[in-house]
């Protein structure tokens, strides 16, 4: 036998496994620093009892950047020359992007089968679109939820069409969105018919199919900035299960720049553990978590 292919292949160096997987430790100061960078840019509020979910989850961040320490990170994130790019990688591994396909399902059926066909009946507008924004997309169920719901109802409507914004602050995030591509598993919340309508079929996975895409735009928008201008003449806002990572004067801050994006009579959905109440606002309470603009509010306060 070949003497070379008879031996043994030497052992890859493999390190036990508590220590591959050991994540760095993080000082006060550093989790601090951290805190206070993610507060100002995302206006996300870390609570103390997330510090270790946060090591977790940024200790692979600073291995890739072969950074030995946080206190490292932090002088990293500092830099004028890293900060701006490094921030997206920051706030991607600090946000948490769990959705699924009609989820709080309640508000799907409410905005096919009393708020679109209401703004329909009620539009006296030449232009006949619905504009739909998903505040916070994460991986696209919601916004394509919303389009197969539109979808259906609009077929009673002919000549309407829509158009749906979704986004979010996290680049990767909106990248899988924009790719619609979904597990098995997560696609089971979907009835059959429509499953077999609107997605194409693979191996165990399912792809949002090009026709239903269409309306869907994606765009990254920070909830914590300024809204661009060309944010307005919205039917129906979902900015669901965001609020509850925001102060409460974010939250506030939030809820009235969505009242300025809203039509007169347009919807506000949030999820359910959210809630207008306590809150000054002009909203209108519909349904659990569901708020409407009065119809003849005027934007100009
Ligand atoms: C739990 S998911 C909610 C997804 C979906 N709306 C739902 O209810 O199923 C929260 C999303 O909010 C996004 N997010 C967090 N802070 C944000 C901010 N300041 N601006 C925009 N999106 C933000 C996260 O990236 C994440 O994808």
């Amino acid at each position: 036998m070949n003497a070379i292919l008879s031996k043994t292949p030497p052992r890859p160096a493999v390190r036990p496994l508590h220590q591959a997987a050991a994540p760095f430790p993080m000082n006060d100061r550093d989790f601090d620093a951290l805190r206070q960078l993610v507060y100002e840019q995302c206006a996300i509020d870390i609570r103390p009892h997330k510090k270790q979910l946060m090591i977790n989850r940024l200790t692979k961040r600073l291995r890739l950047l072969g950074l030995p320490s946080f206190t490292q990170y932090v002088d990293y994130l500092c830099n004028d020359r890293h900060r701006e790019q490094e921030l997206v990688h920051l706030i991607d591994a600090i946000t948490t992007n769990k959705t699924d396909f009609f989820r709080e399902s309640k508000h799907f059926s409410f905005l096919e089968e009393v708020a679109a066909p209401e703004i329909i009946r009620r539009a006296g507008r030449s232009e006949r679109r619905l504009r739909i924004w998903s505040a916070a997309c994460s991986s696209g169920e919601e916004p394509y939820s919303i389009t197969i719901c539109l979808n259906e109802m609009l077929q009673r409507h002919p000549g309407w069409s829509f158009e749906i914004l979704a986004s979010d602050i996290s680049e990767a995030i909106l990248q899988q969105a924009a790719g619609g591509i979904y597990d098995a598993s997560k696609v089971a919340p979907i009835p059959m018919n429509l499953l077999r309508k609107y997605f194409l079929r693979g191996h165990n996975r399912f792809k949002i199919k090009p026709q239903a895409a269409r309306s869907v735009n994606f765009q990254k928008i920070n909830l914590k900035s300024d809204f661009h201008r060309s944010l307005s003449n919205m039917d129906a806002i979902f900015c669901r299960n965001v609020l509850i990572y925001f102060d409460r004067t974010t939250q506030a801050d939030i809820i009235q720049k969505c009242w300025h994006v809203l039509r007169p009579g347009g919807y506000l959905f949030l999820g359910h553990s959210e809630t207008l109440q306590g809150m000054k606002t002009d909203f209108h309470y519909r349904l659990p978590a569901v708020y409407q603009k009065g119809i003849h509010e005027s934007n100009r306060r």
